[in-house]
């Protein structure tokens, strides 16, 4: 099928689970063409038989897998409208047992993953009228979270990998946007212990950044009482340590 001719065409990573799969329900009820790329299907198995809903596997980390995802990508369509880059994973670091492999590990995924997606999906977004970059960093960048060494080191680098990359696009039409969630109830937090201000559900993490995504912002940062209550965080350091310190 050649939907790219008729529809406008979306690349979503990290759609099987969570955000993305939020996403993909939206965009599909949009009339969009989706390709949707994860390692499994996971909950894109109640859609696969839904004609403009396109399940192309793919592992961030694996290199190898960038030219040969292209090409599937190229069998639908010649082109990508939007991109939204969120393949993501969390894992957190016990500074008293340290697993310091486990940092490679979540850059390899959150950074280097959406650095490799980037390769694959850049020729097809230039072919595209008006081309839209969206990834997917966190609010976890505004301050400093207690075990969050891995997770927050890989989104500090997507946000400024991407704000780099949006200069570099400029002459090329490709508007670039940085995705900052607050706590979105998916299984990425479900294992957290810890309490999450402002949680709120996938579907309406997905309503706000489709909405923002729209306006082709830079930056979408939400919830923004989130983003108030971590402003003054940063504003008092050494309070905020002090507040959130683990008591062992
Ligand atoms: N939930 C939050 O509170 C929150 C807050 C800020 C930012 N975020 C970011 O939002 C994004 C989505 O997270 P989520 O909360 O929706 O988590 P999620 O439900 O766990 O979904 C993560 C998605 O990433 C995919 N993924 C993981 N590792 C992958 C790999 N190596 N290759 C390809 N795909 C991979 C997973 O699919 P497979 O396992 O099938 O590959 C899944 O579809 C992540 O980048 C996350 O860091 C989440």
């Amino acid at each position: 099928m050649d939907a790219g001719k008729q529809k406008k065409v979306i690349w979503i990573t990290g759609a099987s689970s969570g955000i993305g799969f939020s996403l993909v329900e939206r965009y599909l009820a949009r009339g969009y063409h989706v390709l949707a790329s994860a390692r499994t299907e996971g909950k894109l198995v109640d859609f696969i038989t839904n004609e403009a809903l396109i399940f192309i596997p793919y592992d961030v980390t694996d290199d190898t897998q960038i030219d040969s995802v292209r090409d599937l990508l190229l069998q639908h369509t010649p082109h990508l409208d939007c991109v939204i880059l969120n393949a993501g994973n969390c894992e957190y670091l016990d500074i008293n047992n340290p697993d310091w492999s486990m940092m490679k590990r979540v850059m390899s995924v959150n950074y280097f993953g959406l650095v490799n997606s980037v390769e694959v999906c850049l020729p097809l977004l230039k072919k595209a009228q008006q081309p839209h970059l969206v990834g997917v960093s966190s609010q976890a960048v505004q301050a400093a979270f207690t075990q969050a060494e891995a997770y927050g080191a890989s989104k500090a680098a997507v946000r400024y990998f991407l704000s780099s990359l949006r200069v570099d696009l400029l002459s090329s039409n490709i508007d670039v946007t940085c995705i900052l969630p607050g706590f979105v109830d998916t299984p990425l937090t479900q294992k957290n212990t810890f309490s999450m201000p402002f949680l709120m559900s996938s579907e309406q993490a997905a309503v706000r950044i489709e909405a923002a995504i729209e306006k082709r912002p830079y930056e979408y940062a939400f919830p923004k009482r989130l983003t108030a209550m971590l402003w003054v965080a940063k504003q008092f350091p050494k309070r905020w340590a002090a507040m959130t310190a683990p008591k062992y």
